[in-house]
């Protein structure tokens, strides 16, 4: 059992530095094994803290210490003590001084990849959020911010690239031996967590911008030799992504240069430091017989997301990590509008909610629940979650719905106008918005600080003699840990009356009159809201577009979703009311036979929407896709048979596939791809309808699905196509799977990132061998321990990818996922974290699985070494 266990921190207990550094000077001698790191800071007291005299406290971890001096005087033993996680200097001058600190650190021991490491011959940095004092010593916390000259130097042919953040200020050789040294300077003050390094025999691609006030901007991505074919995507993203900040945002860059660089080994997808993004190489390189259409869309979203952080997250950062969702959320909001600009803005919001439910609702219902402004936490890693990423960035999108587009750009330009350069808050960022549309947002602010998904129950009236529609709603947030009461939340809800002729009737609401935007506002418990001048009884479309992040039951009937599905002027509620059908068709199917009528009748809705002309192929295939196993779950609630609800969701699947065989076909047959591969929305689109159709037929007609695929597979037309046959094929237990997947292997064996997608296939095999084929695949030439991809695509694969495999009753599944969970924690804790939230849910599980998953959880707590990461993951969700 683990005896000291680890003390939270608190954001009630934040209190300034007693000291500020205005510049730090880095000098780096690059080497493996003993990198040496000389650093020179100016320090002066920090008016803003009441603390006199105090001692200056630096953090540090896993280094050795060379040396420490005060304005030049080399301090003596007695005058500093170093423990295991900081620098303790007793007595430091009441005035500006200068401290120099030399230490060494060891870059190839790096296993956790936080701090100074080396990904493949390649030195790289990762710093967010604690990763820069286990490069020196220093105030490794956000509001600590200073100008950074970096000076690298290293051998001149191993790491010919020296890459720092902010503009190259010098870069040569050292005479008369056999390296050389690069000096970058970065004007712009930043915290410690922004800064990076890179250094190696790097490949890489050139382009150039000139901005909106006619600044040029060179523009670089680095690789590994070889494949600097692979980064045109990536480039036309940066470029994309420069342009569209300058007019939606009328954001600009602010250097001379901007970098990405892309390495193999990376705990994160990617990194925003100032100047210089370190990306997870499968985020940026992409060629059509490489990377899928998801991964083309990955790329293009997340180097916007690491590009607008230049503006929300680095021009202004967070004043502590409580305020993680004030970058995270924000620019995942901004993410989320740039793709909804470039691409279609339905299928966007649609693929955005499935994430939505997939990822945070069930955090927000279960034992890891907490508000997206935390108030405590063990690891700050643990807490980049879809709470603080996803519901941070809705409660953003529920703010531009509050106050209308207009009065959002008016206070996003105040909180540049009023921030810049500074450590804000959540709080600042609120008041920005309250202060430019005058609205009172008191009470909305509880989003930030209240988790729990509320739950919105609907119940509309229509009073066909005076031609009122009265909608009653009630709004309540289950409790979660720690957190009994809940408060009433500010909800805005998106809301059409559809008439029969799918027309939507004006909004008259009692007391306001023709509402101009079609939202209502739910503050209390219980609220009515009647509607006048209502013409005919209407289907009720409420929360469309999904603008409040809420679960919502609704009297509404069968007939009247089957309605919405076809009729909403929504596309989104289209597409709602269809998840809405499928999710109660499937519970039902978990209970008992399923009566044939009411699956014919969806169906029918299904076809009539795959068969119209005007309707897009991404939306038909979004339409296809039916709630997942685990929401399934989740709506069950409780004493849940994985089993069960898998047969249950197939056998709906394969029913509906028989039903729309002839439409599939059809499909199928005028999909195939006409020319070479584009990643254009169009063709996207095309292809995932074609997918989601194969996907279907694979249940229905499992000869005709496997024919399908196997075709693809023998002359494929791109890795979408690869990916997109093979994941139909792993639903099913044929020998032609296994085939299939073999000469994937063989033929991609030289592609680390196509490996990455074998082994992903293989955790997601349906059968009873599943468990022992993920323990047999640990111990593949392939896989690597070290390499987060490869963990996440083999053990986050299972665990989120595989419901029945993870899930076994006997246990197995919950067995090699905790022993890989012990030994992760070994080489990289913050990972090994990660893959143990894939049990978060199991609280809902029958007693035979509750218990076996327990007993593995229990396992994982009597180890006595664990790490601050997992103990604090794995003892909440045992807890409960
Ligand atoms: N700042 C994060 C990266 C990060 C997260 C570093 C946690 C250290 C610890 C970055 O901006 C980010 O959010 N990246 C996301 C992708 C993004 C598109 C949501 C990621 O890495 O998953
Ligand atoms: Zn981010």
């Amino acid at each position: 059992m683990k005896t000291d266990i680890p003390q939270p921190i608190r954001l009630e207990d934040y209190r300034p530095t007693p000291y500020l550094i205005d510049t730090v000077e880095l000098d780096f001698r690059l080497d493996p094994e003993t990198t040496q790191v000389f650093s020179r800071l100016a320090l002066r007291p920090n008016p803003a803290s009441s603390e006199a005299n105090a001692p200056l406290i630096l953090d540090g971890e896993k280094l050795s210490l060379v040396s420490v001096k005060i304005d030049g005087e080399p301090l003596a033993e007695g005058q500093y003590r170093v423990e295991a996680q900081s620098l303790t200097i007793g007595h430091v001058p009441q005035h500006p001084f200068t401290l120099e600190i030399e230490t060494h650190c060891n870059p190839s021991a790096n296993t956790e990849l936080s701090g100074l490491y080396v990904s493949g011959g390649i030195f790289c940095t990762q710093c967010e959020a604690e990763g820069f004092r286990r490069i020196t010593y220093f105030y490794d916390r956000p509001d600590v911010m200073a100008r950074y000259t970096v000076r690298i130097e290293a051998d001149q042919a191993l790491y010919p690239v020296l890459l720092s953040n902010g503009n190259p200020r010098q870069q040569s050789a050292i005479g008369g031996t056999c390296r050389h040294f690069a000096v970058w300077e970065d004007p712009f003050p930043k915290p410690s967590y922004l800064f990076a390094l890179v250094a190696g025999d790097l490949g890489s691609v050139h382009d150039g911008i000139t901005t909106c006030s006619g600044r040029p901007v060179s523009l670089g991505i680095y690789v590994q030799k070889g494949k600097e074919d692979r980064c045109q995507w990536a480039m036309e993203a940066v470029k994309a992504s420069m342009r569209w900040d300058e007019e939606r945002f009328g954001r600009e860059y602010d250097l001379d240069v901007f970098n990405i660089v892309a390495v193999p080994d990376f705990n994160m997808g990617a990194m925003e430091n100032k100047g210089l993004n370190v990306f997870n190489d499968k985020y940026i390189l992409a060629l059509p017989g490489t990377a899928t259409d998801q991964d083309y869309v990955n790329i293009e979203a997340i180097i916007a997301h690491e590009y607008f952080h230049n503006w929300t997250g680095n021009r202004i950062t967070c004043r502590d990590w409580f305020q993680l969702c004030l970058k995270e959320g924000l620019t995942v909001f901004r993410d989320q509008e740039f793709t909804s600009d470039m691409r279609s803005r339905a299928v966007k919001r649609i693929t955005d909610v499935k994430t939505l439910r997939a990822r945070q609702f069930p955090e927000d219902g279960g034992p890891l629940a907490h508000p997206p402004r935390p108030s405590a936490y063990i690891e700050i890693n643990n807490f980049y979650t879809p709470t603080v990423y996803e519901k941070g960035a809705e409660i953003c999108r529920m703010m531009q719905t509050l106050i209308g587009p207009d009065a959002f750009r008016s206070a996003m330009d105040l909180y540049f106008e009023r921030h810049d350069g500074e450590a804000a808050t959540v709080e600042d960022l609120v008041s920005c918005m309250a202060d430019a549309s005058g609205r009172d947002l008191s009470q909305f602010f509880r989003w930030y600080t209240q988790a729990g998904t509320p739950q919105v129950v609907a119940e509309g009236v229509y009073d066909a003699s005076r031609k009122q529609y009265t909608l009653t709603l009630e709004q309540r947030t289950p409790p979660t840990p720690g957190e009994e009461e809940k408060q009433p939340l500010h909800i805005p809800l998106g809301i059409g009356l559809v008439a029969q002729d799918g027309e939507d009737i004006p909004l008259d609401l009692e007391g306001l009159g023709r509402l101009n935007a079609p939202v209502i506002e739910l503050t209390g418990r219980r609220q009515s809201f009647r509607f006048n001048n209502v013409r005919q009884r209407p289907a009720l479309s409420l929360n469309r577009g999904f603008t409040a992040p809420i679960r919502l039951e609704s009297n509404l009937a069968a007939a009247d979703q089957l309605f919405l599905m076809g009729h909403d002027n929504d596309s989104f509620n289209r597409w709602e009311a269809g998840q809405g059908l499928g999710r109660a068709l499937m519970i039902a199917a978990c209970r008992g036979p399923l009566p044939e009528d009411s699956l014919a009748a969806y169906a029918r809705a299904l076809r009539q929407i795959l068969e119209d002309p005007a309707a897009d192929d991404a939306f038909k295939a979004l339409m296809l896709g039916l709630p997942s196993e685990s929401e399934i779950a989740a709506a069950i609630g409780s004493n849940v048979d994985t089993d069960a609800v898998h047969a249950a969701r197939d056998g709906v699947r394969a029913r509906l596939g028989k039903l729309l065989a002839d439409t599939l076909s059809g499909i199928w047959q005028r999909t195939s791809e006409p020319g070479p591969y584009r990643p254009d929305p169009a063709s996207t689109a095309r292809r995932a309808l074609r997918h989601a159709s194969l996907s279907l037929m694979m249940l229905a007609d499992p000869d005709q699905g496997t024919a399908w695929a196997m075709a693809e597979l023998t002359a494929p037309h791109s890795m979408s196509a690869e990916i997109g046959a093979l994941s139909a094929l792993v639903q099913i237990e044929r020998p032609e799977r296994e085939d299939a997947l073999d000469s994937f292997h063989d033929r991609h064996s030289g592609e680390h990132l196509l490996i990455d997608k074998w082994l992903l296939l293989n955790a997601q095999c349906i059968g009873p061998e599943a468990p022992l084929r993920i323990e047999r695949l640990t111990r593949h030439p392939d896989f690597r321990w070290s390499t987060p991809n490869k963990v996440y695509a083999l053990f986050a694969g299972f665990t989120a990818g595989n419901v029945p495999g993870f899930n076994a009753a006997d246990g197995s599944g919950y067995r090699v996922v905790a022993d890989a969970i012990l030994r992760l924690d070994a080489v990289n804790p913050q990972v090994a974290a990660r893959i143990a939230t894939g049990f978060r849910s199991c609280k809902v599980l029958n007693s035979i699985r509750k218990s076996a998953a327990e007993a593995e959880l229990n396992r994982i707590l009597a180890e006595p070494s664990l790490s601050r990461d997992v103990f604090e993951i794995v003892s909440k969700i045992a807890r409960v």
